[in-house]
């Protein structure tokens, strides 16, 4: 019968790799409650207006990558391409936002894009919102979480900081306005995809990774000349607060990101590490969307991670394996009933070894050693007859050595602090 394989774009995570993204979680979750955001759990499909009012009608997520569908009942209905919208869209109908807010979430996205290295057609976001606060501070603590991620991960040297100002709605249209005129004066040399963008998002043209657009758009005018005295100090201040944390950081003019919602403030983590899908998470300052979405005006600034790319580069560095510590093998029906008592008592008393019992009952030793050894597990405990009588088991080294030795069972938890080497954990 021909096997029924998953969708295009859309993965299973399984073995080293599922444990990593458990490891990237966890640290995650650590630091961001370090911050005091507060956990927010979200529908993953939404009223398909949300996004077309959030994230903008003439964006590529918009216009041609969102998952949509009428249900049964003949209501319109997209599958979360993004967080932002369905974040906002929750915290104005809980009226969470009398007050500041942090809050993070996880989860699916789903946008229809062209699969490749980095980019799925559902991917994972981890995703920060603060709500309620002006100024530098909330958006320099962002990129600081991100900041001590990276170190904590192993990737400083591996991702760098981009940031940049996309100003005031007013300013933005005297620009756009140059923009456009600058394009169009040049439009026999814009590719197909920037000619279209002319008339519905000029600014996207800035983003095109096409190499025969980048002298174009290298002379093109810069938004920063056409911030107004209020948004060029909020920038500058952003850059002062991010040099007085010592996050490095380079302005680059023509970051203008791909979400309509987003005002002064915007910033990616990029890598040159994963190809051509570099950015690891993104975000920025959009005070202007609680409004657009029938709340009152707050002020709102966040980020999300991918972690599908998070986890790409955790793997270039990280020798994780396998979750299992130790592996327990025994024959017979009372070194089976031994050992499952002995291991529950270790358990107890180490509650940070993850110890696997061999559970195919009639198995030889020789197959449970194979299961041992594929299990990744850096010790195997050995429980026969003999070892029951002299209340003793056997330790066998899996990884390097080989060697085994016989422990009296009371020494068996301080023997395995001293001889297991802890894998790294994060
Ligand atoms: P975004 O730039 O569209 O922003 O996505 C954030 C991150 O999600 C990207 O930097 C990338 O790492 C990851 N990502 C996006 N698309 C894909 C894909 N197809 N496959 C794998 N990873 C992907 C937002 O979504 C905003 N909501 C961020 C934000 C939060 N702004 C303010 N608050």
């Amino acid at each position: 019968m021909e096997k029924i394989r998953s969708v295009k774009g859309m993965r299973d995570i399984y073995g080293s790799d599922a444990l990593l993204w458990s490891q990237l979680e966890a640290c995650m979750s650590a630091l961001v409650a370090q911050y005091g955001y507060q956990p927010i759990r979200l529908p993953l499909a939404e009223s398909t207006a949300l996004f077309c009012r959030s994230i903008g009608e003439a964006t590529d997520i918009v216009e041609k990558e969102m998952y949509t569908f009428s249900d049964r009942g003949g209501d319109t209905l997209t599958l979360r391409p993004e967080g932002t919208a369905g974040c906002v869209r929750a915290c104005i109908q809980h009226d969470l936002l009398q007050q500041h807010q942090r809050v993070f979430y996880s989860g699916a996205m789903f946008r229809r894009e062209r699969p490749q290295k980095g980019r799925y057609r559902q991917f994972e976001q981890w995703g920060l919102e603060a709500f309620g606060m002006k100024g530098v501070d909330i958006e320099a603590e962002i990129m600081l979480i991100a900041h001590h991620l990276w170190h904590q991960l192993g990737l400083s040297d591996s991702v760098q900081l981009h940031i940049n100002s996309l100003g005031r709605s007013e300013s933005r249209q005297h620009y756009k306005a140059d923009l456009v005129a600058y394009f169009s004066a040049e439009h026999a040399q814009l590719d197909q995809d920037s000619q279209k963008r002319l008339l519905t998002n000029p600014l996207r043209i800035l983003d095109s990774k096409n190499p025969n657009m980048q002298a174009l758009i290298a002379n093109a005018p810069k938004l920063l000349d056409y911030l107004d005295e209020s948004s060029r100090e909020h920038f500058e201040a952003v850059c002062q607060r991010l040099d007085s944390l010592n996050i490095p950081y380079k302005v680059v003019p023509t970051l203008v990101r791909g979400l309509d919602y987003y005002n002064d403030t915007v910033f990616e983590w990029v890598t040159t590490e994963l190809g051509a899908q570099g950015t690891l998470c993104a975000g920025g300052r959009y005070d202007g969307l609680v409004a657009q979405l029938g709340g009152g005006h707050c002020p709102a600034a966040g980020c999300a991670f991918g972690l599908d790319r998070v986890v790409e580069m955790m793997g270039e560095v990280s020798d994780i394996t396998s979750g299992v510590d130790i592996y327990v093998v025994a024959q017979g029906q009372a070194p089976r009933d031994h050992a499952w008592s002995m291991i529950e008592q270790l358990r107890q008393n180490r509650p940070q070894l993850n110890v696997v019992l061999h559970a195919g009952a009639e198995d030889v030793f020789k197959k449970q050693f194979k299961q041992a050894d594929k299990s990744g597990a850096q010790l195997a405990l050995v429980v026969g007859d003999d070892e029951i009588v002299q209340k003793v088991v056997q330790v066998k080294e899996l990884r390097e050595s080989g060697d085994q030795a016989t422990v009296n069972i009371d020494c068996l938890p301080e023997y395995l602090d001293n001889c297991l080497k802890r894998r790294q954990r994060w």
